[in-house]
């Protein structure tokens, strides 16, 4: 646990990983059922849905299942759902809390309470006041787990929900909607309404533990913490609360004043890591380029220290300007025949044999189009491995349009006239019956994943590398029809490593994103972290880097970059090209995310960002760059 809170308004613990956090919070429940029950009082839980507390769920079904606790003492009040909303449906989080928890415990089910999206309009207040009622005749909420949505919402208490507020049926803000929009198939089969508890009932509990993960939430934890408390930002209103915990990992702490610039809240520790960012910060704060730092500049912004330390600003400036120059590199394979020792990559062994793993099949040309180029043209051998189909993510029309070329190709071809006709008729079918939000038949995932087979296919040959460098590892975590998502499974964790063996790489290329809405780059690094620990006493493997790129939503943070790879206008316009060959997902994707840009847009403007920033720190100025961390295994 953190000691330098000062900044932050909500006491909070953070954790190396979520699954020690969620065990964290587990516990506390268990212990808290177990006081009840020896107190022969009800225990009354209020309890969260989403991708945050499933951890803290299976840990619960876990402790159960050992026979560590039992919930026949346990009330529970669920903080929303949405409305309207059929409680078998995929999206429902009845459907949700039985399958998570509910299904797999001892609760009685008389004790379970969760909004009832299937009212009429006018049953709604009434179910509401009854909802406040019920938590008060047991005596309130003894825990309110939450999670914590990037508009800040808590429940569904969107920005513009005040203090007082009770359960009630509320609007769904757009940013919510976006983000629920993977579970929906779709941002327009999302509803736009939801009943939740108010902010008002759950200060009311006795105790309150907000959890978050991943570092998309790392912003909207530092506004909740440290802002001013705001009905903009509903979290915050947490501040008033005197007995709430936040419960987090590293990547969603990672901008909390004491976690990211702690030399302003209290002395630290240096480390060379510390320093760069330090100086990086210092940069931008005063908008100066590092070379031209001086001593007050550091004096008078906490880093005085690091002066002494070195000697003179000028000293800190040289050893941080030099660190960030030998990050560049125009060789990402490494340089034959040039000495390697201030380089990001050895020179030997040339040429490298390379995997870059693609989460979705565009990945790949997306975060590192110009690097898989120049790896390439430099002659190195290039597998590209995509580890999911990607299937969702195609309009209906295009599988249609596809299912049309299949029936004409084997009109025209000689399969049966018949055969096709039936074939294009069940499609054109399974899609028209289709309910919003539903599963496709495993016809038009097929077709879909097809096509985006043939747009990964097309772009590696317009990079220069043939068919059978490119592999389609289809992971099977990905393909689901329920609710909860396949864990990751050693099937999936198999495929990786094979492929790992097979061509015994040189360097490794991975998305290093954390904070992909759907969670699925998120599955298929951990996937990948995996299998390298399984292989790494594997001679091979000593030889082995493994390189961190980030997907379409973020850019490492500028003192992170370990490698920065220039790209000249000419490398961006093939990269643009390369990016084109994915039809499927231009001119407007079904996932476009809150980024209206298109892919290639995002994919430019970041580039073109990442060369801006080395540029005004004083370094030389490219057209454009991507970027790369090192992960040490
Ligand atoms: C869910 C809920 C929401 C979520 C929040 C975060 O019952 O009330 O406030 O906790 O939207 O969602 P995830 O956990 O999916 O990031």
């Amino acid at each position: 646990m953190s000691s330098h809170q000062h900044a932050a308004k909500i006491p909070y613990k953070i954790f190396s990983n979520s699954s020690l956090a969620s065990a964290f919070v587990a516990k506390e429940m268990v212990d808290l059922i177990k006081e009840k029950e020896k107190q022969k009082k009800p225990c009354v839980l209020g309890l969260a849905t989403g991708s945050t507390p499933t951890g803290v769920y299976s840990e619960l079904v876990r402790l159960h299942k050992a026979g560590k606790v039992s919930f026949k003492n346990v009330h529970t009040f669920n903080l929303d759902e949405y409305y309207p909303m059929n409680p078998q449906s995929l999206q429902s989080y009845v459907r949700y809390m039985n399958e998570n928890l509910f299904n797999h415990i001892d609760i009685p089910k008389k004790n379970i309470h969760i909004p009832d999206g299937t009212l009429k309009a006018n049953q709604i207040e009434k179910f509401c006041q009854a909802y406040e009622s019920s938590i008060q005749k047991l005596g309130g909420l003894d825990l309110q787990i939450l999670g914590i949505g990037r508009t800040g919402h808590i429940g569904f208490n969107e920005p513009g929900s005040n203090e007082k507020t009770s359960t009630r049926v509320v609007s769904l803000d757009q940013v919510t909607r976006i983000d629920a929009s993977g579970d929906f198939f779709g941002e327009e089969n999302v509803p736009k309404k939801a009943i939740t508890m108010g902010v008002g009932t759950i200060l009311k509990a006795k105790r309150i533990i907000m959890m978050a993960w991943g570092e998309g939430k790392s912003g909207i934890i530092r506004k909740a913490l440290e802002g001013p408390v705001s009905d903009q930002i509903p979290s915050s209103f947490l501040q008033n609360h005197s007995n709430t915990l936040t419960v987090l990992d590293d990547a969603s702490a990672s901008k909390l004043t004491a976690v990211y610039t702690p030399w302003l809240v209290d002395g630290c520790t240096w480390t060379d890591k510390l320093r760069r960012r330090a100086v990086v910060w210092l940069c931008q704060k005063t908008g100066k380029p590092i070379l031209k730092l001086t001593n007050q500049d550091y004096m008078e912004n906490g880093m005085s220290d690091l002066v002494t330390e070195f000697g003179s600003a000028y000293k800190v400036n040289i050893r941080v300007f030099n660190e960030l120059q030998h990050t560049i590199t125009g060789w990402p394979g490494g340089k034959p025949n040039a000495d390697d020792s201030h380089r990001p990559e050895r020179a030997k062994p040339f040429p490298k044999r390379v995997i870059i793993f693609s989460p979705h099949p565009d990945d790949d040309v997306i975060s590192m189009g110009g690097t898989f180029i120049r790896l390439v043209d430099q002659g190195h051998e290039v597998h590209v491995a995509y580890q999911t189909s990607g299937n969702i993510a195609v309009f209906d029309d295009d599988a249609i349009r596809f299912a049309d070329f299949v029936r004409d190709f084997n009109n025209a071809f000689g399969l049966t006239k018949a055969d096709a006709e039936r074939f294009f008729k069940k499609v054109t079918r399974d899609i028209r019956e289709k309910k919003p939000g539903a599963v496709d038949s495993a016809e038009v995932m097929a077709i879909k994943g097809l096509i985006r087979r043939g747009e990964a296919k097309a772009g590696c040959r317009y990079v220069g590398i043939p068919d059978s460098q490119a592999h389609f590892l289809d992971m099977p975590f990905y393909e689901t029809g329920a609710v909860k998502k396949k864990p990751l499974g050693d099937k999936d964790i198999n495929i990786i490593a094979d492929l790992i063996e097979k061509v015994k790489p040189h360097q490794i290329y991975a998305a290093g994103d954390l904070s992909d809405p759907h969670g699925t780059h998120r599955v298929c690094l951990s996937a990948i972290f995996q299998a390298v620990q399984r292989l790494k006493n594997k001679p091979f493997m000593k030889q082995c880097y493994l390189w961190l790129y980030r997907g379409a939503w973020q850019e490492w943070d500028i003192d992170e970059i370990e490698m920065a790879v220039p790209l000249s206008p000419e490398e961006l316009m093939r990269k643009r090209r390369a990016i084109f060959k994915h039809q499927s997902q231009k001119d407007s994707a079904v996932f476009p995310g809150s980024d209206k840009r298109e892919f290639w847009q995002r994919a430019e403007d970041r580039n073109h960002a990442t060369a801006n920033e080395y540029n005004k720190l004083g370094l030389a100025e490219y057209e454009a760059m991507e970027a790369f961390v090192r992960y040490h295994f």
